[in-house]
């Protein structure tokens, strides 16, 4: 006799695996972010992209940053790490890899040595990633940039030399790529008391040209143009602490830029951040800038966190709004703050 039950009930069971699949793979799917909390990956994992960089191609964003991880209880890293994370809507990241895991890599550096805040850049003219790095020894002495190549986006990065851009000393970067396509890397040199924004040369492997040098002790320096205004924003130097960070407005890269002022109510402290990069998201409606800080977490760099905030911008005014739990429609370019019920 045929059992007429056997296929009803394979139909129920294969219904019952795909629901729980599907509500778990809807549970993982993140609708908003909230600054300052743990942030998982895919594999819930808190994302380690710290002093990081974002690298859009085509509809994927790359976001790239010190890979801290088992860095904790003041536990110093032999090998430096970056990791590369990938997402399509900025709040659902996928880890990728470790894009670099190396120890010093040139001779000098010693061991523990520093490479911080990675910017890659893509060249169209050679298709090659090219990441920048602040490479230093542990006494922050050495004040140069490392410059790494790859082939693909998410590596593996190899070295290809270190230098001072400018001959000046280098220690906190930045990255800027202007609506002409045109590169930008904006170093700090502590000497100079101030910090410079200079063009990348024609396959980025050097700095090819003084563009401006802002005479004003900031660091974390952060550049976007918005509206036909650029808006720069920079840190206090006070290392991992937080402090009120600034912003600037010129009409040109080159300035003159305006005064500094506060992005955010001084007390705050950047509301215990410090700035990293600036992103542009140009959708369909609006046009969002998203502040992306660290809240640096020096004891146990693991548990480092991030403050992305989207800004208040416009007419020569920049403000970075109580950090709330927030979302955003990549296509659209709107943003929306999640009222907590
Ligand atoms: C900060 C800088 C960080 C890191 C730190 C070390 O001022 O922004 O990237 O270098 O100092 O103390």
């Amino acid at each position: 006799m045929i059992n007429h039950r056997l296929p009803l009930l394979s139909i129920f069971v294969g219904l019952v695996f795909f629901a729980s699949f599907h509500a778990e793979a809807t549970a993982s799917l993140r609708s908003s972010i909230v600054p300052g909390a743990i942030w998982p990956d895919d594999r819930g994992h808190h994302i380690q992209a710290h002093g990081g960089g974002i690298l859009k191609l085509d509809d994927t964003y790359y976001w790239f940053g010190e890979d801290r991880g088992g860095e904790r209880g003041g536990k110093k890293a032999i090998e430096r790490k970056v990791a590369c994370y990938a997402s399509k809507d900025l709040m659902n990241w996928e880890f990728r890899r470790q894009v670099i895991r190396t120890g010093p890599p040139e001779s000098g550096l010693g061991v523990p040595f520093v490479l911080e805040r990675p910017k890659v850049f893509h060249n169209a003219r050679t298709g090659k990633f090219v990441m920048y790095v602040h490479l230093d020894d542990k006494a922050y002495k050495l004040a140069r940039v490392g410059v790494y190549v790859s082939d693909t986006v998410d590596g593996d990065y190899t070295f290809v030399r270190s230098f001072r851009p400018l001959n000046e000393e280098s220690r906190d970067i930045g990255q800027f790529v202007d609506d002409d396509g045109s590169a930008y890397l904006i170093f700090e040199a502590r000497p100079t008391n101030g910090f410079f924004i200079a063009r990348l040369s024609d396959d980025y492997l050097d700095v090819a040209e003084k563009v401006c040098f802002v005479r004003t002790r900031l660091e974390g320096g952060a550049l976007v143009k918005y509206d036909g205004l650029y808006y720069m924003i920079g840190s206090w130097m006070s290392g991992w602490a937080p402090n009120n960070n600034q912003y600037a407005t010129a009409k040109t890269l080159a300035g003159p830029w305006s005064d500094f002022q506060d992005i955010a109510p001084p007390e705050t402290k950047t509301y215990g951040s410090q700035s990293t990069l600036m992103l542009k998201v140009v959708g369909t409606k609006k046009t969002s800038v998203i502040f992306m800080g660290d809240i640096w977490s020096p004891a146990d760099h693991q548990d480092g966190r991030y403050l992305w905030m989207p800004l208040e911008i416009g007419k020569g005014r920049l403000w970075l709004p109580e950090p709330r739990e927030w979302s955003i429609d990549v296509k659209t370019g709107e943003t929306r703050v999640v009222t907590p019920k």
